[in-house]
């Protein structure tokens, strides 16, 4: 079956077509975030613009016609919620249009089932990370298929506290891929960090940051929480490995694009002998592929939602969610 998956939670609007777990399309925009950040009401209005022709790219990467599609899948949560009405609203269109099936999808779940396929692991721990979200994660089959969140961070997600930095600093653009850039050749300062178990917090961690602003190098200050925040994941991911004695580990979200957490988790898994993997940058990135994925498989289980019931859930828990 051919199924068309949207993903519009955040700063991005993608479509991607998926066949027997195959990708076939993965086109995508992103809403220019500069040095401001993310202004919600302005992405919705952007990936409303975006919808209908990166959609269309989508089904032309694939070579298919609209009508060739036999299922849509949409990203119900967790995001920001004018973003997310702007997927849902183009899934239900074309479901109505075409009298397909049509099936909400919670955006972790997509993330770390997509990462579980490209790094061909089984039954990982994955380490999901992105701008609004950090967490530790398990899959369980009792009493019925779920996430169960083993850690998870107290306050805000890593991503999130990156780019905060970033726009207090003044970094164009404002997020975590341009601390990453800035960090080279720097010095270790001596950075509060916060783990307890396997849960952690960040927000003391970019309080202290910012305020060193004005008499510390941009460079050691991006090095130094950088460093923080990745040691403090690889403690808290490294005690959920064990204590569920756990032979495979997965990196997933849009910070799984990070080289250095991946490095770092790399150097950590070997000690224990445990298979790490991750899927390629396209997939960590918000995507429409890992929606559609997803989708296919909850459409194949035979889940799916009626038209009136489908909406957005801002704060859609993975543990809520129903796992392909
Ligand atoms: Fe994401």
């Amino acid at each position: 079956m051919l199924v068309l998956g949207i993903e519009s939670s955040a700063h991005t609007f993608g479509a991607g077509v998926v066949e027997r777990g195959m990708v076939l399309a993965n086109e995508k925009r992103m809403y220019r975030i500069g040095t401001k950040g993310m202004i919600p009401a302005r992405v919705a209005e952007l990936h409303a613009k975006n919808a209908a022709p990166v959609i269309k790219a989508a089904l032309d990467r694939a070579g298919i016609a609209a009508e060739d599609i036999g299922g849509v899948g949409y990203t119900r949560g967790p995001g920001m919620g004018p973003c997310l009405q702007v997927g849902m609203l183009a899934a239900k269109t074309l479901a109505d249009r075409l009298r397909v099936p049509i099936v909400p999808v919670n955006h972790a779940v997509a993330h770390v089932e997509i990462a579980k396929k490209e790094a061909g692991l089984k039954n990982p721990i994955a380490l999901y990370v992105s701008g609004g979200n950090s967490q530790i994660l398990r899959l369980e089959e009792k009493p019925s298929r779920h996430y169960t969140v083993l850690g998870e961070t107290f306050d805000i997600g890593v991503g999130n506290m990156l780019d905060a930095f970033a726009r207090g600093i003044g970094l164009n653009p404002a997020w975590g891929s341009t601390v990453a850039m800035e960090a080279r050749g720097g010095r270790y300062i001596a950075m509060p960090y916060t783990v307890k178990g396997m849960d952690f917090s960040f927000t003391g961690l970019l309080t202290h940051a910012s305020g060193l602003a004005k008499d510390r190098s941009r460079k050691d200050l991006c090095y130094s929480i950088q460093e923080t925040a990745f040691a403090m994941l690889c403690e808290a991911t490294e005690r959920a490995l064990l204590m569920t004695n756990s032979s495979e580990l997965c990196v997933c979200g849009g910070v799984a694009q990070s080289e250095r957490l991946k490095e770092m988790l790399a150097g950590m898994c070997k000690e224990h002998r445990i298979r790490f993997g991750y899927a390629g940058n396209e997939y960590n990135a918000d995507n429409g592929a890992m929606i559609a994925y997803a989708a296919e498989r909850l459409i194949e289980k035979g889940v799916h939602a009626r038209l009136r019931d489908c909406d957005v859930k801002q704060r859609y828990r993975i543990e809520e969610a129903t796992v392909p």
